[in-house]
């Protein structure tokens, strides 16, 4: 399509550019275009351009504008992206279908748009969602929704590398943790055997098993019977499957069976992991690093932990902690943290 533009030599073409910004005479909807040196600056109005500035009529492409929610609403929403499905957190309905339309509006790849219907809540502390849009709802046929034959919160979230599909209408997840699962990952050496208490669809197993290499082992339990199987399907999916023995259940009742075996544990099960310290001292080896994960008081988020833990190891193993480490702020006043700790016989 053919514009006026404003022809400048490159070297002069930002300072140009700004200028007329400032002005604000550019034609946002077409592509500034370089050729030979020289910069074309599309702009609405041949005639209220400065008379220094050398105008030509040209062909320009036009520029793929990308709208986000917040271009369409006038203001900052509050949302969590999780692959192609967005999460928000309304009390008010009609916000929530303010958002939700916003969001289908704009240029983000989305599917579905759910809103928290509940905490999590129960042993599998899963939450109640509304489908504001999403497969089988009226917004998904009047947009961009497609009819996948997946469940509407059924989603594919990459997180440092590794792809998880998820649903979380039936599983425990989180993408706020990405930092600390790769922060726990990271310090998984070749060759270990580590054990994941409260697996979900595996978002610590995952990528523990890619660094504990062909040698090493890595076994995840959740009483969740989706989570598992989610779990199963994210091994293979990572090519790390024959490394990662996944198992349905109460973790009390595993622990027998891999009684003196763990180099490494993970407990995220934050409000109530120290009912699973017997259980734990069970699974750990010789030498074993354990990440707690609590929620506490932010007066002394570690102390109730680390006794907790003394109590339940002590004497039997001699009890290090190697990290006090504040995962988030949970609620006011209230911090979710995890202890490292070396528990050495
Ligand atoms: C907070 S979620 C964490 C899941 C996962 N680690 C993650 O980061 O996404 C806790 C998980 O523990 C599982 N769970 C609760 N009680 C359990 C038990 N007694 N034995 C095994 N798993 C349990 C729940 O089903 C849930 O998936």
């Amino acid at each position: 399509m053919e514009a006026p533009c404003v022809r400048v030599d490159r070297e002069r073409g930002e300072e140009t550019r700004r200028r007329l910004g400032d002005a604000d005479l550019l034609a946002d909807e077409f592509e500034i275009e370089v050729a030979e040196g020289v910069l074309y600056l599309p702009v609405e109005d041949a005639d209220t351009v400065p008379e220094d500035l050398d105008v030509v009529v040209r062909e320009v492409g036009a520029r793929d504008t990308q709208d986000t929610p917040a271009d369409l609403l006038g203001f900052e929403p509050t949302y969590e992206r999780l692959g192609d499905v967005v999460i928000l957190d309304e009390d008010d309905p009609e916000r929530a279908r303010e958002v939700a339309d916003a969001v289908m509006a704009s240029d983000l790849p989305v599917r579905t748009v759910i809103n928290r219907d509940s905490k999590v809540k129960g042993e599998l502390r899963v939450r109640d969602w509304e489908v504001l849009v999403g497969a089988g709802t009226e917004e998904s046929e009047a947009n961009r929704a497609t009819e996948s034959g997946s469940p509407a919160t059924e989603t594919v979230h990459r997180e440092y590398g590794n792809e998880f599909l998820v649903d979380v209408a039936e599983v425990y997840f989180s993408p706020r943790l990405a930092t600390e699962r790769h922060r726990v990952a990271d310090q998984v050496g070749p060759g270990e055997r580590a054990f994941d208490m409260f697996a979900g669809v595996g978002p610590f197993a995952v990528p523990m098993a890619e660094r504990v290499g062909p040698e090493g082992r890595v076994v995840g339990v959740d009483l969740n019977e989706p989570a598992v199987e989610y779990l199963r399907e994210n091994a293979r999916r990572n090519g790390v499957d024959e490394r990662v023995t996944a198992i349905q259940g109460d973790v009390r009742e595993v622990a027998p069976d891999y009684a003196d075996w763990a180099d490494r544990l993970v407990m995220n099960l934050p409000h109530s992991a120290d009912d699973f310290l017997d259980a734990a001292v069970t699974i750990a080896g010789d030498d074993c690093v354990v990440h707690y994960y609590d929620i506490q008081h932010e007066e002394d988020p570690f102390g109730p932990g680390e006794a907790a833990i003394r109590a339940a190891a002590e004497p039997e193993y001699e009890v290090a902690v190697l990290n006090r480490h504040v995962v988030r702020s949970y609620a006011p006043h209230e911090l979710n943290v995890c202890l490292d700790v070396r528990l050495s016989r």
